[in-house]
């Protein structure tokens, strides 16, 4: 077999990069370990920038999302006893989140891919890349699928980025000492937008998927199970967390799905080993409190199709060549935003005092100066793809 990009992995980044390079006239097939159902059920974040919408929709995929998506133009900072509101509509005008689930992302772009006559092949658990440097090609169950480029969109514990020989990629990394605790429930959301909720007792998020389905997280230890957390254990936490201001009532309901994450960030750079190219969790993760990661990744194939559209029309490898370098830029600020989120709401160590007074005077800074707002405000709906362009 033959095709012009080999992807591995079908998550939100394969499976848009494939999307895109279709729309450009270049061809690829996508190689993708677990099934059709497993992918589209998987849970995970569900906070779309305004780049990231705008992207779908400009490719013909935000059909769904702009009938189901829930568009937020504000999120809330609480604490102290107090709520906190952040205005995008006042800071950043113009740009505002859209709340819709990774994992309908994932369907709707299966559905459009297999529409088009795309190839996507599923349960094959065994994918093996070669010959990174030269002609490049994959193996999978007896088959092997010459290719120009490979696309790395195999997510953090992907085969892609272990096949680069050791001593090509540098490592920068952070455990954070908690992780999160996630469900689904089958009840309506408490408040109109997200709620992000610092107390003494951890960090707890309040947000949604529809007006029916309400997704919530709690900061729990790194090593907590899920047989500790019965679910009237994770609603009183909740409330403990999250009734914290004067009116405010938590809605409890049936918890259908519940998961726990670890928190890191990681970056592995270059992203690219010769017709290599990573994209995605692949090869970066933040920790959720900034809603970046599916947005990274949409960043990240957005660039690789543009630099590949220009490679097959004009024969320049200029833009496959400042791939990595370009995508950095953006991956590190994301890093940097998704870092300052997690330490200026999660709780730390108890014993350290001196901690705990910065951190209070952090989010008093946030939420009363215009400019620390802004800050948070144009890193949360996204920067401008291209930098120094306009917010509007
Ligand atoms: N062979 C083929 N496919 C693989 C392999 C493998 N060896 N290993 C993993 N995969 C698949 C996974 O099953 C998954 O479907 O690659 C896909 C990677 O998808 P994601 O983990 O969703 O990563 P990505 O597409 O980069 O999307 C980033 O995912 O975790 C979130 O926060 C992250 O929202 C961000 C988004
Ligand atoms: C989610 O709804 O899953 C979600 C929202 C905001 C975050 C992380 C996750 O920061």
């Amino acid at each position: 077999m033959r095709t012009q990009v080999g992807i591995v992995g079908a998550g939100p980044a394969g499976l848009l990069l494939s999307h895109l390079l279709h729309l450009r006239g270049i061809d690829s097939v996508v190689l993708e370990a677990r099934s059709r159902e497993y992918v589209e059920q998987r849970v995970r974040a569900g906070v779309l920038e305004q780049g990231t919408v705008d992207l779908l929709n400009e490719a013909g995929v935000g059909e769904r999302m702009r009938k189901e998506g829930l568009p937020h133009h504000g999120i809330e900072l609480r604490y102290g006893g107090a709520g906190h509101r952040i205005p995008f509509e006042k800071l950043v005008p113009g740009r505002a989140i859209t709340v819709y689930g990774q994992q309908e992302v994932v369907k709707d772009l299966i559905a459009r891919r297999l529409a088009d006559g795309g190839k996507i092949l599923f349960e094959v658990p065994d994918v093996a890349l070669h010959s990174l440097e030269k002609s490049p090609y994959l193996t999978f169950q007896g088959e092997r699928l010459d290719c120009d480029v490979i696309a790395g969109c195999d997510g953090f514990h992907g085969v892609s980025r272990p096949s680069i020989p050791e001593g090509v990629l540098s490592i920068f990394q952070r455990d954070y000492p908690f992780a999160w605790l996630g469900i689904l429930a089958q009840v309506p959301p408490s408040a109109e937008e997200l709620i992000y909720a610092h107390s003494d007792r951890g960090f707890a998020l309040h947000s949604m998927r529809t007006p029916e389905i309400s997704r919530f997280y709690l900061q729990v230890p790194t090593d907590a199970s899920l047989d500790d957390w019965p679910d009237e254990r994770i609603w009183a936490e909740l409330r403990a967390r999250l009734e914290t201001v004067p009116g405010f009532e938590l809605t409890e309901g049936p918890i259908f799905a519940k998961d726990v994450s670890a928190m890191r960030s990681f970056v592995a750079e270059p992203m690219r080993h010769g017709n290599l190219y990573l994209a995605g969790d692949a090869a970066h993760i933040v920790p959720p409190t900034g809603a970046k990661g599916l947005n990274l990744a949409v960043a990240d194939v957005r660039l690789l199709t543009a630099a590949l559209a220009d490679f097959y029309e004009t024969g320049s490898t200029e833009l496959l060549d400042a791939y990595s370098d370009t995508c950095l830029k953006r991956v590190w600020r994301a890093q940097h935003f998704s870092w300052w989120m997690t330490t200026l709401l999660h709780t730390f160590d108890a014993d350290d005092a001196y901690g705990g007074r910065l951190q209070t005077s952090h989010l008093d800074y946030v939420t009363s100066s215009t400019a620390a707002a802004t800050t948070l405000a144009e890193n949360y709906v996204g920067l401008p793809f291209e930098p120094g362009a306009s917010h509007a």
